[in-house]
Parts: structure tokens; sequence; C-alpha cells
């Protein structure tokens, strides 16, 4: 194994920070890059190796930060860019990473290349973003916006339609564009510089578009990407990303993660595209097929399966369980008491897996989706569709630090309310209870930061989801460890391999053998990590 197998962003756990909840410093109901400062002690003790910032650049919050005013500069609300340099000092001086969010598919409507663009039809930059006359009095294309209604807006001063990917607050670039690329690629320069570790790209399968402007094909049912052939995915985007790649890996060690979306179940081809060969495009890709899979271990498997099978030879994994568009993992596995162990279950899994995990905020002490009121709700989406769709506000509700007022998050009230639950669910209280499920990923999380198989080892499968159970060896120099996992509501005797004896490490259940030799019984919901010995 080469040298550089070893790298930060392949070994280690990546925590998703969603700034605007993670800790208020100044009293404002908003968190800020000092509350990360100040709680930086917490995310040290959790053992992660780098974190993920949700967007803090200037914005007019239409869409919470994914609207950039200047790529430049730090949100007021989240403080200044000193706060931000004191904050990528004190992480690199404890080995931790910064990544930031990048938003390339589109920018704010009052950002200033925008307002130039809109200006006239002549100036500039007016091929910057994507201008379009109306096709016999209509809209240019057929093309939807992710967030409902066309995705042309029509410009009363220009007489042209723009187009807009999300809200019409945020007009898409237009990459095609060689001087808007330029332009950008130094917004991209000026983060490097500061020192900056890497990037999550927002929606980078969304940055090209087609050419011709063709209309999509009508959806047909079972056919979800199709609806979008024309309007993501164009094969453009992936050399944008090789570009990109150059760029940032000119500043060293540096990390490039996408944000590939294609709708539920989930297209892990196309993810996998954006990986090309494993070392020219993007270092990691978000893959949401597992968030979107029903509880059954054989489907896990399947999706796990397929993403080994098909990676590049130099492409590596990523896994991820929830993100602050999606429900929170603890929540989606159906009801009631086993919630819990399944939430200690599908940790197991992400933290032994082959691939980097991501860890999104609040995971760790089981944070469930609070179910916003109406006259509460931020998220544009959630007030446009209410009630059929009540947004993302759920999972994006405040870190529960303590069972303070306001969860100890802020010393004033909150932009969205805490989550009810607060007074049982909160850092506080795991730290101390030896059985929570915070002290469950910081063992695991520090196990793995330990543990080179964990880290870089071979996967082989051994069971495949037959009755309930999702078994593989991690192999590392001629070490094995092998995970089980029991997906069912009942307790599960598995042979085992005569001539082998297994040393339990570590189970999601609180049990006394040790040594383990020709069968195994594994309780409801049970999870564990053995390590042969003979
Ligand atoms: C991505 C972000 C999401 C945002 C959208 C538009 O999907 O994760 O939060 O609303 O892009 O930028």
């Amino acid at each position: 194994m080469g040298e550089n197998e070893f790298v930060w962003w392949k070994h280690g756990v990546i925590y998703h920070l969603y700034v605007r909840s993670f800790y208020d410093s100044n009293g404002d109901g908003v968190g800020d890059l000092q509350g990360i400062i100040q709680k930086f002690d917490y995310l040290i003790q959790l053992g992660i190796k780098a974190i993920w910032l949700s967007p803090i650049y200037e914005s007019p919050m239409k869409d919470y930060g994914y609207d950039i005013i200047n790529y430049r500069e730090i949100d007021s609300s989240y403080g200044k860019m000193d706060d931000f340099k004191l904050l990528l000092e004190l992480a690199h001086s404890n080995q931790i990473k910064i990544i930031m969010d990048l938003v390339m598919n589109h920018t704010s409507d009052k950002h200033p290349w925008f307002l130039e663009s809109s200006s006239s039809i002549t100036n500039p930059k007016r091929d910057w973003y994507i201008w379009k006359s109306s096709r016999n009095g209509k809209v240019p294309t057929n093309w939807k916006s992710a967030f409902g209604g066309s995705s042309w807006e029509w410009d009363n001063k220009t007489n042209q339609y723009y187009l807009h990917s999300f809200l019409k607050e945020q007009p898409d670039l237009n990459w095609r564009n060689k001087e808007l690329q330029l332009a950008f690629f130094n917004e991209v320069r000026f983060w490097l510089e500061l020192g900056v570790d890497g990037f999550r790209l927002d929606v980078i399968n969304y940055i090209v578009k087609d050419e011709k402007f063709r209309d999509n094909p009508l959806i047909k049912w079972g056919k979800p990407l199709k609806h979008q052939l024309y309007s993501r995915n164009r094969g453009t985007s992936i050399k944008i990303v090789r570009k990109l790649r150059e760029l940032v890996e000119s500043y060293g060690d540096k990390m490039l993660v996408g944000e590939i979306y294609t709708p539920p179940p989930g297209n892990n081809q196309t993810v996998l595209n954006y990986l090309d060969q494993g070392d020219n495009a993007l270092h990691l890709a978000f893959d949401f097929s597992l968030i979107f899979r029903y509880w059954n271990a054989k489907k896990y498997f399947k999706c796990i399966e397929t993403w080994e099978k098909n990676l590049p030879e130099k492409g590596w994994p990523t896994y991820v369980l929830s993100n602050h568009d999606l429900l929170r993992s603890y929540n989606r596995f159906g009801i009631g008491r086993n919630k819990h162990q399944k939430a200690y279950l599908t940790s197991l899994l992400l933290l032994t897996l082959r691939g980097t995990p991501f860890i999104y905020y609040g995971e760790e002490i089981g944070m469930q989706n609070q179910k916003i009121r109406r006259k509460h709700i931020k998220d544009p989406l959630g007030i446009k569709f209410w009630p059929f769709f009540t947004g993302r506000d759920k999972s994006r509700t405040p870190m529960q630090w303590s069972e303070n007022k306001y969860a100890g998050f802020s010393n004033s009230k909150p932009w969205l309310p805490v989550n009810r639950n607060f007074f049982r669910v909160n850092v506080e209280k795991q730290l101390k209870s030896p059985y929570s499920l915070l002290k469950h990923y910081m063992f695991l999380i520090s196990f793995r930061n330990r543990n080179k198989i964990l880290q870089h080892g071979e996967i082989v499968f051994v069971n495949t989801g037959q009755n309930g159970i999702l078994g593989y060896h991690r192999v590392f120099e001629n070490q094995t460890l092998y995970i089980l996992l029991n997906f069912r509501n009942t307790v599960i005797t598995l042979p085992l391999n005569r001539e082998e004896a297994w040393e339990l490490i570590y189970s999601t259940n609180d049990r006394q053998d040790k040594l383990i030799q020709d069968f195994i019984v594994l309780e409801r919901y049970e999870g564990i990590i053995l390590n042969l010995l003979s």
C-alpha cells in the first residue's frame, strides 16, 4: 500500500457541522464561529478529524447560506474573518481539517456578478449566468426547479429569462463561460491561500446544462433520472471538477467531496461518474442510496456491495446517514423503542465500513427530527409547500448541549425551536452515562483512529443479509476483524468456522463473553466487532 493511501480524508471521521445550529456565543439565537471555538474541546473529545462547515459566506439567507453574495466574506451573523482565521488555527493546531461548503451552481441574485449580468443584454458579465429569450412566448425549456415550478424567471428589464435550478433568488452560473470559470477559481484560490483543507461541492452534478437547451423527457414511472436528462449531469461538469482538483492539489493535501444529488432510490452509477478514474476528479462523493433504503439487511448489503464493485480502482467510498436536507437517521427507521437500538447499529456500520464516514451534528447523541409549527418555519421549501411538505428545518434544530434553557445552545430564543426532548437527549447527560449513544460513537471513533484495519483494510462480505444479518471482514496485514450486525428483532445463533477463534472487541449490547468459538448468539439489533485470534 503506497504512502498516499494514508491520507487524512480516507482515514478520519468527518463532522458535518451546521454552523447556524451548533452553538451561539453572542446570544442572538444563531450559532456562530466563536461558538464553534468555544465548543472545540467537544469536537476534539469526539475524535473527528475534519469539520465540514455549512456555508458561512455573506448571504441574504433566502436559502440559509446557499445563496451567496460574496464568496470572500463571512456573514456577519456568523462572525468576522478574524474569527474564521482563529478557528482554522485552532483546528490545525489540533490536527483537525476544515472543509468549506462551496456553492458553484448558483449565487444569490444580489451577488454583484448577477447585478451586472442582469443590468443589460450587452453587459460583459451577461453570459456569466444563463439567459434565454422566450420560446414562442413561453419559457425556453420545460425544466423544473428543484424547489418547485419552472426553473426560468422572466426579467422585465432585459426581456429575457434567467435560469435558476433552485429559488429564483439563486440564479445559475454559466459554467460554459471561460471568464466565469477563471473568476470563480480565483474565489477558490482565496480560501486555499487562507489554508482551508477542502471543499464540499454543493449539487456539483447540476453545474452544466445541455448546450442545445433541449426539453427534458416527460417523467416515466420508475425512471426519475431521465426527467432531468438535459438540465443536470452533463459530461462537461466532470471536466470542470478535474480542473478544480488540479487547482486544489496545487496547494497540497486537499480534498473535494461532491454532493451528487440523485432522487430516491439514488443512483450510484451517476455518483461514481464524478470520481472518474478515482484520482483525477472528486476525491469523495456522497451516495445517498443508503439513506433512501428501507430497514433491511439485504438492501443495505446490496447498496454497499454495488458501491464497492463499481468503484474505480483508485476510488474511495464515502458513507453518510443524515444531512441538513433530509430527515435525521434516528427517525428514519420506524417508530418505537427499537429506534434507539437501530441508531447504535447503523453507527457501528457507518464507522466500520471501508470508506470515509460523515457524521451530521447531533447524530452522535441521537438527535431527532422536531416538528416545526407553521409560524416557526424558516426553510423556504417548508414555507412554500406547507402543509404537503413542511421543509427541512426539522433536522436543523439547535444542538442539544444540556438540559438548561434552550438546551444550552443560546441564552436567547434560538432561530429554530429546540427539540422538545432536550431534557432527555443532550451532550451533558450522555457524557455522564457509560452506555450512551455518544459514548458509543466516541468509542468507535477512537477505536477507528487507532486501528489501521478499520481505516484501510479490505472489506470481504461474509453475511449478505440472509436472516437479517449483515457481516463483513475487514482485513489488513494478516489481521482480521469481523463485524456482525443483526437487523432484526429476533435473537439469532450463527455458526462460525470451527477452525477459528475470535475475541469479542465490542458489542452494542453490554455482554460479558470474550472468547467466541463455533457459534455466536446475536441479540435483537445487536452489532459486534470480533478480532481473529487464530
Ligand atoms: C444543496 C444543499 C441544500 C441547498 C441546495 C441549493 O442541495 O445541500 O441545502 O438548498 O443545494 O443550494
